[in-house]
């Protein structure tokens, strides 16, 4: 990494010298994973913030951005939003989607209704829908198989409760969600996967991970990919981390070998602050 580097992209108000870091990081890349960046709005905005806060970000990314950044607004708002981001390196994604094709399914929707405005992401299993929604592994699995094969790149969300963390359970919550959503998904799709490690107490409460924390989850979700698929993709695929990241906490955690970006809840909202974790990730996942 490079601490200087990631420190003005945090700073994030000189755009000139944010597209120099940029042009900078964009030839740093070259041949690694490319960073991952998200911006999971969840259940916030409305209508005109949220074509505002995408305009902002649009604007925010020049052509030659290093990194897939990605908003992911309420179902409500995703034409507007495709429409605030056309022309310009941010991607569209949705928070859910069904396992379904489509019919009778009230309040559900498609993978095809995704794509059909614009949609090119999509999050599955993340621990809101998990703990408080209750959708079961097979749920997810099934969400994940339908994404996947409907032509949309999912993010799969893994992690602990503070519960099985405490226990000493939390490598193997990680194993067990992982082996599940993968048992049906082959290699070849996996090109299509990002996988947010989310332990679900550093989600909403300002508690970011400790850096050590959040490698020892990375190399083990990546050693449960080696030994699902081999250790070619495992290597090959991006594990980002997600929970209470915020411009300060971001340049530690972007450092951790093994960390390819962030998925973004709160500071999302912000476009100053998400821009400057989209520079941020891309900077110290390209130098680290
Ligand atoms: P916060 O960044 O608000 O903790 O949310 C993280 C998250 O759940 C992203 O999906």
């Amino acid at each position: 990494m490079n601490a200087d580097l990631i420190s003005a992209a945090l700073r994030g108000c000189d755009m000139a010298r944010a597209g120099r870091i940029r042009s900078r990081a964009a030839r740093t890349i070259r041949g690694m994973r490319r960073p991952f960046i998200g911006g999971n709005w969840k259940m916030n905005t409305d209508h005109a913030s949220a074509r505002s806060l995408a305009h902002a970000i649009a604007e925010g990314t020049g052509a030659d951005w290093a990194a897939d950044v990605v908003v992911f607004p309420p179902f409500p708002y995703l034409l507007s939003v495709a429409e605030a981001i056309a022309g310009s390196p941010v991607a569209l994604g949705a928070q859910d989607l069904s396992g379904e094709v489509n019919g009778a399914r009230t309040g559900e929707v498609s993978a095809e209704m995704l794509r059909d405005v614009g949609a090119s992401w999509v999050i599955v299993g993340h621990s809101e829908r998990r703990h408080k929604i209750g959708e079961s592994e097979a749920l997810i699995a099934d969400k994940l198989s339908m994404a996947l094969g409907s032509g949309l790149r999912a993010v799969l969300c893994v992690g602990e409760t503070r519960a099985e963390r405490d226990a000493g359970k939390a490598h193997d919550i990680i194993a067990a969600q992982l082996r599940s959503a993968f048992a049906a998904i082959d290699a070849a799709a996996m090109d299509d996967v990002v996988i947010a490690y989310e332990p679900v107490w550093a989600i909403g409460t300002g508690i970011t991970a400790q850096p050590a924390d959040a490698g020892e989850a990375h190399r083990e979700i990546r050693s449960a990919l080696a030994a699902r698929y081999d250790a070619r993709l495992a290597s090959g695929v991006r594990v980002v981390y997600g929970g209470s990241l915020v411009p300060a906490t971001a340049k530690s955690i972007f450092a951790v070998d093994g960390v390819d970006g962030g998925l973004v809840g709160g500071a999302s909202l912000k476009a100053h602050d998400f821009l400057a974790l989209c520079t941020a990730a891309t900077v110290g996942v390209a130098a680290s």
